[in-house]
């Protein structure tokens, strides 16, 4: 089958179009899936410059690609909830820029029947994202106070969605034609971050989900009330500036899997949810589309479109 595979670590040079064989079911709860779209995601980018080695190591050759939607082609023995033909979303964690991908049956879901499949695979890690940080994590109440930090990106916009939905008040920071996304999408508030500063126009924030990181985080530390939580998805905040704010400040890495997506993907069914795509490319651009992603100011997902 036709596969994207990373020969060495480096710039989007070493983004190779391969011919590999096809993944085979090892194991009774796995699922096989013929993807149509592969989301490209910022992790792609990190694990194919070797900065993730310490904390996520890859071996060489390896295949990217968190999360796919597709069609399942075969299941293992234990699987009951699936079967050849099913149209689904999944986590595959690697291995989705590829013609068929496996998953492990407990990250896959129904894909919703009113997206395609490239606004599909373009929910999965944003939605288990903002699930992860806003509600199983970020505990966010009717009435609070949320400020999206990056809130016009892929994550971000998910996350302000999410967050209009569970009736909280939301202030979203965006630049650009990101502005007029984020209020298209429910938020109360927008922050221009290039133009205004946020310290001063934020404030008593009972929680700050950081989807940009940079030298920009210690900020956000600024705008919580005593007791808030900063959560970062980017890198570890401060413990110092916690400290001196006294407020709760962590890292968190998102463990998505089909529970974790349920809520999200019953807004996207009912219409409440909507699935934004930046750009798509075919498999075979794959190192133009991290290009493209990697150059900033993207508004939502880029997708691969493999098998259609
Ligand atoms: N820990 C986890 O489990 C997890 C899960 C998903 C994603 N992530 C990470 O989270 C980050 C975001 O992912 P994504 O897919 O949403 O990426 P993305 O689509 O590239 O979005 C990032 C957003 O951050 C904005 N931004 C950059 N600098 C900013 C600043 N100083 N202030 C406010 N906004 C700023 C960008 O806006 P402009 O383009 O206008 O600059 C962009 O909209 C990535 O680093 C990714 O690896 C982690």
């Amino acid at each position: 089958m036709k596969a994207i595979q990373y020969k060495a670590f480096g710039n989007s040079d070493v983004v190779e179009v391969a011919e590999i064989s096809q993944p085979e079911i090892r194991n009774e709860d796995e699922v096989l899936i013929q993807v149509k779209a592969a989301s490209v995601n910022p992790l792609d980018i990190k694990l194919r410059n070797g900065i993730m080695q310490t904390m996520r190591p890859v071996n060489l050759p390896f295949v990217p690609g968190a999360d796919v939607a597709g069609v399942v082609i075969a299941t293992g023995d234990r699987v009951i909830q699936f079967k050849a033909g099913d149209q689904v979303i999944a986590v595959t964690r690697e291995g989705g820029y590829a013609e068929y991908a496996l998953a492990n049956v407990n990250h896959v879901a129904l894909k919703p029947a009113n997206t395609s499949f490239e606004e599909a695979t373009s929910l999965v890690v944003n939605i288990g994202t903002a699930q992860s940080v806003l509600f199983n994590e970020g505990k966010l109440a009717k009435g609070q106070k949320v400020l999206i930090q990056g809130a016009a990106g892929a994550t971000g916009a998910a996350m302000v969605q999410m967050a209009k939905n569970a009736r909280a008040y939301v202030i979203a920071t965006a630049s650009g034609k990101g502005v007029a996304l984020v209020k298209s999408l429910g938020a109360d508030e927008v922050i221009d971050y290039r133009s205004e500063d946020l310290t001063v126009l934020a404030k008593d924030i009972d929680l700050v989900a950081d989807c940009a990181g940079g030298e920009f985080q210690h900020k956000l530390f600024e705008v919580l009330k005593p007791g808030g939580k900063l959560l970062s998805i980017v890198i570890p905040p401060s413990a110092e500036l916690a400290e001196k704010y006294q407020v709760e400040a962590r890292f968190i890495s998102s463990n998505i899997s089909a529970n974790s997506l349920s809520d999200g993907l019953l807004l996207v069914n009912e219409g409440k949810l909507r699935p934004i795509v930046a750009k798509t490319f075919r498999l075979e651009e794959a190192a133009q589309a991290q290009d493209y992603l990697s150059a900033g100011g993207v508004n939502g997902k880029v997708v691969l479109l493999v098998a259609q």
